[in-house]
């Protein structure tokens, strides 16, 4: 244990359906996403609850004991490659950033790609102000930026591609 004091040590688990509603509550927490990327955001958690890996989404939680979720990551193959997947979301709880969470998320998510024999993990994001610290979070975690695309979501709003290539193990 660094610095920071953690209540316990946090375990990552795949996404159960009691899951659902803590996680729409971290993703409206985060203060970053509109009502349509929410319901987004849900609606990948609700496929993979629904199909489990075959719906193309794999979501994970992690919680510390006895069982608070702090935060969870989705990510999935991308149709038509060979290797590449996308890291589609990832969220942690305001009350709990800054203490590893986010990069544990992050690492399995990583991990489970390279059990699939994943080689490649692309995120995209927003080049938003509001989105600055996360590019920071994508880089401190071994992502770089590779694409970007001017005015994707909106004028001004440009669309910002990060990938990281898995070493094989
Ligand atoms: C991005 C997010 C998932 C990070 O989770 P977190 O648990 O706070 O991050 P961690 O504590 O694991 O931090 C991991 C690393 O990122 C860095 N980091 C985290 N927040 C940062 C910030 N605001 N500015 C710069 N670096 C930051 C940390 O310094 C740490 O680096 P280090 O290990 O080299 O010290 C979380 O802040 C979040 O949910 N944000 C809102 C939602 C979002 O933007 N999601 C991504 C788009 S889908």
């Amino acid at each position: 244990m660094g610095m920071t004091a953690v209540a316990a040590t946090p375990q990552v688990r795949p996404v159960e359906r009691e899951d659902r509603d803590r996680i729409h509550s971290i993703v409206v927490a985060t203060g970053h996403f509109s009502q349509i990327e929410a319901d987004t955001a849900m609606e990948l958690v609700d496929a993979s609850l629904a199909g489990g890996e075959a719906s193309g989404y794999l979501t994970y939680v992690l919680e510390t004991p006895p069982g608070t979720v702090h935060g969870y990551v989705c990510v999935g193959p991308t149709p038509l490659t060979e290797g590449t997947f996308d890291l589609y979301w990832v969220a942690v709880d305001p009350a709990a950033q800054g203490r590893g969470y986010g990069r544990r998320l992050v690492a399995t998510a990583e991990e489970e790609v390279r059990r699939r024999n994943g080689r490649l993990v692309l995120i995209e994001t927003s080049s938003q102000e509001i989105y600055r610290p996360t590019v920071g979070f994508y880089e401190s975690a071994g992502y770089r930026l590779v694409a970007r695309i001017p005015n994707f979501y909106r004028p001004g709003d440009d669309k910002l591609v990060f990938v990281r290539d898995l070493v094989p193990i």
